[in-house]
């Protein structure tokens, strides 16, 4: 700890031994601060810990740029100056890499990837290739033959990185001045030329990335109770956030639970995603894609369930945490066993979820459900009552719907968490018949290119916000044909089917909005004005964070589903902001909620005019069970929680040799001495130096 505290000094007595009077400009020369660093950070589980993390003080090791993996011989066994900090390009982040680095830990230091700037041609998922293999429905009791993807292996490409566990820190790096500064300070520096040791000083890397957090989340949480009695100190918070869900029909929010007279489809989509890296989680095909044709089916929906509604309710759901063992569903269906949310789960007919959509190739999308339940003959019925109403959406239109199967289990999917609580007809909907067409999942590829969305390059941003993508159009099909077949489910008439269609313009505007940026002139209307600072001109991140507050892509999906179903009643701010009609209304909040929110300035004016949106949108808690009911060792529900940290930070700088070193060291430790015997001196013969008073002794610090 000492001696990285002293590299300061260690690098301005190097440039003063080694280059005398021009010190201060070398000085900034060799402590470069780089400016786009993504950590790798840890998280935990009921018994495991998976991540990166560096010591308290940060990693240095001597940069090393690999150049191939039969290279990796000079980091873990030949160069002469670990530890190493291995800069990795891309194509050599592989597992048979990074494990050879783990396994090597003593002389790695630390891994920087440098991220491309177009996706790689070869697919890549850091996710295991079974996701969520343990708490979906798909267990030993429910289907020996089914469980742990024995049937099929959803995601082929998973190579499982991002559930290991590294004791070093790694960060990503974007393509750019950053890596083309580390990359020339290597060549000029480290490089090994015809086998020859390189001689100091040597290019080096610091990474900050500290993990307050070890072991597992019940060992955290006990921490976490330890360190409360003391101090707020905190060392991890569960994953989680809210979900966001809606109603075709008003219901009575302030009551909970039993409503026997009610018969409720719920059409639900999931949120989130992630990566390898903490804070790029763009999830386009994972995640976006599903949930953007779920919204845009329920704006088909809207005229058509007030003018002529069908006698069940359709209730809209967006689940956030369903990669960590579906925090967002579990919670739900727990809520809704437990009278805690304002559906009961007796009153649930049946679930169609839209899944992974966005890849669908020769026009086909596939109807998963769940071969076991359908062995009860009253839900097999159901079943096929469901996938007739989906043909009959899909007649006459440019997509078609096919069962993959009568054997196949269904893919991850939030509706297994309603399979868990009882046998519940329903389907998955994806472009993919068994393993995922996507090769990116959970991958920080998954992304706009990824869906092929792209404009031409002469338009505005205001211009692409508009443009209709050949992505967006393909997606308008699905989500008419979705919306089609929940107004059926609902039983609704057939003969009001060619009312509804789904508006190509909304939905490109929202892969515009999460792939590209949500800070743009149509979310800006439909916001809050204290929301506007969420608003960021990059890819929406789809991590799922932790609980405190809702994150970015909870509060965007709340108020765009609130603008695409609601309806925008002529009342003051005053009233909207206090969830009523008028000043005597009273009853009004219980079926609704009113957002008051930014709208646009009309044109010869720079102040927005606001309006006042009636909706039946809530939020959900999307926080773990098993954080309730501490049970933090839960094989029932998800118990992932996430590491505090302080710093995370990198940068780059010359070292001096180790004899060097020392000797600074030496120098500074004298110093500090010296500095000490002086302090003594000045403090015992304080009373005569100072007459001032001495602060009180019970200060805190
Ligand atoms: C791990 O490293 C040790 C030497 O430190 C080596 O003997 C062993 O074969 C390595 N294991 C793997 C899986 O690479
Ligand atoms: C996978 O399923 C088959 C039957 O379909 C069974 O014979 C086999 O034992 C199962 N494998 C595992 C690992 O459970
Ligand atoms: C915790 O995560 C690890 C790593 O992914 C996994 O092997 C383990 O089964 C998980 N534990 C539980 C209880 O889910
Ligand atoms: C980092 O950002 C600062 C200020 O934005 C800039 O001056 C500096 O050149 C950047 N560093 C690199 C290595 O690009
Ligand atoms: C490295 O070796 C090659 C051939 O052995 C020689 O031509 C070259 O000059 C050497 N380079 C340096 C920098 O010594
Ligand atoms: C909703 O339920 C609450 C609590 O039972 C009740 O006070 C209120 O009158 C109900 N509102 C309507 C519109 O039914
Ligand atoms: C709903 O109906 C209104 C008026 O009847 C119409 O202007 C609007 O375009 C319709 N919306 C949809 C999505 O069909
Ligand atoms: C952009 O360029 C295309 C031809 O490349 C042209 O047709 C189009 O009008 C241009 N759009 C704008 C907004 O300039
Ligand atoms: C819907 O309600 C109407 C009127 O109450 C009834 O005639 C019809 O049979 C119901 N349809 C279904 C599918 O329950
Ligand atoms: C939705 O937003 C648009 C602006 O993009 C606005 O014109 C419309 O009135 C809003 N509708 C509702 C119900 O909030
Ligand atoms: C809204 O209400 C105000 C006052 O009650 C009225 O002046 C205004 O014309 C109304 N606007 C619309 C669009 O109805
Ligand atoms: C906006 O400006 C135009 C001309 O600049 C004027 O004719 C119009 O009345 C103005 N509108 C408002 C609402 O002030």
């Amino acid at each position: 700890m000492e001696l990285q505290s002293n590299k300061w000094m260690v690098n301005l007595l190097v440039c003063c031994f080694f280059i005398g009077v021009s010190c201060n400009s070398v000085e900034k020369k060799i402590y470069i601060h780089l400016n786009y660093t993504v950590p790798c950070v840890r998280l935990l589980n009921a018994t495991h810990q998976i991540g990166c993390q560096s010591a308290l003080s940060g990693d240095v090791g001597v940069l090393h740029v690999l150049e191939s993996e039969e290279n990796l011989d000079w980091v873990l066994r030949t160069g002469r100056n670990p530890p190493y900090l291995v800069i990795l390009e891309y194509p050599l982040f592989t597992r048979s890499v990074m494990m050879k680095l783990k396994n090597g830990s003593s002389r790695v230091a630390g891994v920087a990837v440098v991220a491309p700037n177009t996706n790689p041609p070869e697919g890549f998922s850091p996710h295991t290739s079974c996701p969520n293999e343990n708490t979906g429905v798909y267990t030993d009791a429910y289907d020996p033959a089914l469980a742990h993807c024995n049937m099929t292996v959803w995601n082929p490409l998973g190579n499982g990185l991002s559930y290991e566990e590294y004791d070093f820190p790694i960060f990503s790096l974007k393509d750019d001045d950053d890596t083309r500064v580390i990359r020339q300070c290597y060549l000029d520096h480290n490089r090994a030329v015809n086998g020859s040791t390189p001689q100091y000083p040597l290019c080096a890397m610091q990474l900050y990335s500290h993990m307050s957090a070890v072991t597992d989340t019940a060992t955290c949480m006990r921490r976490n109770d330890l360190n409360f009695s003391i101090s707020p100190e905190m060392v991890c918070d569960p994953l989680g956030d809210y979900n966001v869900w809606a109603s075709t029909r008003p219901f009575n929010n302030t009551v909970k639970g039993h409503k026997m007279w009610e018969s409720v489809v719920i059409a639900a989509a999931r949120l989130d995603s992630r990566s390898f890296f903490f804070d790029i989680a763009p999830g386009a095909e994972s995640g976006v894609s599903g949930f953007v044709t779920l919204l845009a089916a329920a704006h088909a929906l809207k005229n058509v369930t007030q003018e002529a509604p069908p006698n069940r309710t359709i209730l809209y759901t967006f689940f956030q945490g369903e990669t960590f063992d579906y925090i967002g569903s579990s919670r739900l269906v727990y809520d809704m066993q437990n009278n805690q949310f304002t559906v009961d789960l007796d009153n649930v007919h049946s679930v169609v979820e839209v899944g992974q959509v966005g890849l669908r190739a020769d026009s086909k999308l596939w109807l998963h459900s769940d071969p076991v339940s359908r062995k009860n003959s009253s839900v097999n019925e159901e079943m096929m009552k469901l996938i007739n109403n989906f043909q009959s959406a899909a007649a006459g239109g440019n997509v078609s719907v096919e069962e993959p199967g009568f054997s196949q289990p269904l893919p991850p999917s939030s509706f297994q968490r309603f399979l868990r609580a009882r046998p519940i007809p329903g389907v998955v909907i994806e472009d993919h018949r068994s393993a995922f067409t996507n090769r990116f999942y959970e991958s920080m590829y998954d992304n706009a290119e990824y869906l092929n969305i792209s404009y031409p390059s002469n338009l505005t941003a205001e211009e692409q916000l508009e443009f209709v993508t050949d992505t967006a159009k393909a997606l308008t099909e699905v989500a008419t044909l979705v919306a089609r077949a929940l107004y059926m489910q609902a039983g609704g008439a057939e003969s009001q089917l060619s009312s509804i269609k789904a508006d190509p313009q909304i939905v490109t505007g929202m892969l515009y909005g999460f792939l590209v940026r949500s800070n743009n002139s149509w979310f800006q209307q439909i916001v809050p004005s204290d929301l506007m600072s969420h608003l960021a001109d990059r890819p929406t991140n789809f991590y799922v964070g932790v609980h405190q507050q809702s994150s970015e892509p909870t509060l965007l999906v709340q108020y765009l589903l609130a603008n695409l179903t609601g309806n925008t009643p002529n009342i003051t701010q005053n009233d909207c902001q206090n969830q009523r009609e008028d000043e005597k209304d009273t009853e009004s909040k219980h079926m609704y909620t009113y957002m008051w929110v930014q709208g646009t300035a009309p044109p010869n004016s720079t102040k927005r005019e606001g309006f006042c949106v009636r909706s039946t949108v809530r939020l959900s808690k999307a926080l773990s069970p098993a954080f309730d009911l501490r049970e933090f060792t839960s094989k029932e529900y998800s118990t992932w929680t996430e590491s505090r940290w302080k710093t995370i930070k990198g940068r780059i700088f010359l070292v001096a040799s180790h004899e060097l070193e020392m000797l600074t060291l030496g120098v500074g430790v004298g110093i500090l001495i010296s500095s000490l015997l002086i302090t003594y001196i000045v403090s015992s013969k304080a009373d005569m130096l100072f007459s001032a008073g001495r602060e009180p002794a019970t200060a805190t610090y």
